[in-house]
């Protein structure tokens, strides 16, 4: 893992192999270690590059306390200034899951030199309701009191489809895992970031970067409906199921989303 200063904080990231840049960003309230399976697989071809976004994994303890909230913009500014630190010029794959990809959308907005092509796996385009809004910052308020493990009961069975839960018992614990570790003042930042995070639909039509959009069958945070509605307003998307997972398609079933992240890197 490489540490890059930055003004305020450190980032920790992996950063393998060499080759056209892959990008891996996790998604909520994670770390880089749900992209093993794709880190181990991509690194021989490709230089894979996957962050602890700000406060999450091994970028915690900032050096100054994390703001309260942290938007998918300020997120999507952090992956650039890493991309400068490791003199990453050339444009790159970016592939994000659930916030990754909301994250993933403020970076093509912002910064749409810097992609290559798009992987968004298990995330969506729309802004919150009021009422899940309402509900994250209810969680954000509460989670630095109660602790992460009491505020993200629940959140397992949500994240994987139940046949994991049942058969891989090791990816369900490693989950667990790495949520329960997860700093509380992170969870609370990035749940009021995600939102206040702007309606990335009217984006969609615009993005001519060629695009692969990953989803579980079982997937109940961000059904596949969900995500053809996304495919059927871009220029250039395309959607694969990934059968037998739920919200975390790459560690429920690492061997089918990496091959078809292979075909997309082949093809694009
Ligand atoms: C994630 O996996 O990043 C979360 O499910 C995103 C969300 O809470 O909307």
């Amino acid at each position: 893992m490489k540490r890059i200063e930055f003004q305020t904080h450190t980032i920790t990231t992996v950063d393998e192999g060499n080759g056209r840049p892959l990008l891996f960003v996790h998604g909520f309230p994670l770390d880089h270690s749900m992209w093993r399976a794709q880190i181990d697989w991509f690194a021989g071809e490709f230089r894979v590059i996957a962050p602890d976004l700000r406060g999450f994994g091994e970028s915690f303890p900032a050096d100054a306390p994390l703001p309260t909230s942290i938007s998918m913009k300020a997120f999507a500014d952090d992956l650039v200034i890493l991309l400068d630190e490791l003199c990453v010029t050339e444009p790159v794959v970016y592939c994000g899951l659930s916030m990754g990809g909301y994250i993933g959308w403020q970076f093509v907005r912002h910064y749409s030199e810097r992609v290559h092509s798009l992987i968004m796996c298990d995330t969506k385009a729309e802004a919150d309701s009021p009422e899940v809004a309402r509900a994250r910052h209810f969680m954000a308020d509460g989670v630095v009191e109660a602790g992460t493990p009491l505020a993200t009961r629940g959140m397992l069975e949500r994240l994987v489809s139940p046949k994991t839960v049942e058969s891989s018992k090791d990816i369900a614990s490693r989950l667990q895992a790495i949520i329960d570790a997860t700093e509380p003042t992170a969870v609370a930042a990035a749940q009021r970031g995600m939102a206040e995070r702007p309606d990335s639909c009217n984006l969609l039509p615009l993005i001519d970067a060629p695009t692969l959009f990953i989803c579980g069958d079982e997937d109940q945070i961000t059904p596949p409906a969900e995500m053809e509605k996304m495919v059927s307003e871009m220029p250039d998307a395309r959607l694969k199921i990934i059968q037998d997972a739920g919200h975390m398609p790459p560690m429920e079933q690492p061997e089918s989303t990496n091959r078809v992240i292979a075909e997309f890197l082949e093809r694009d």
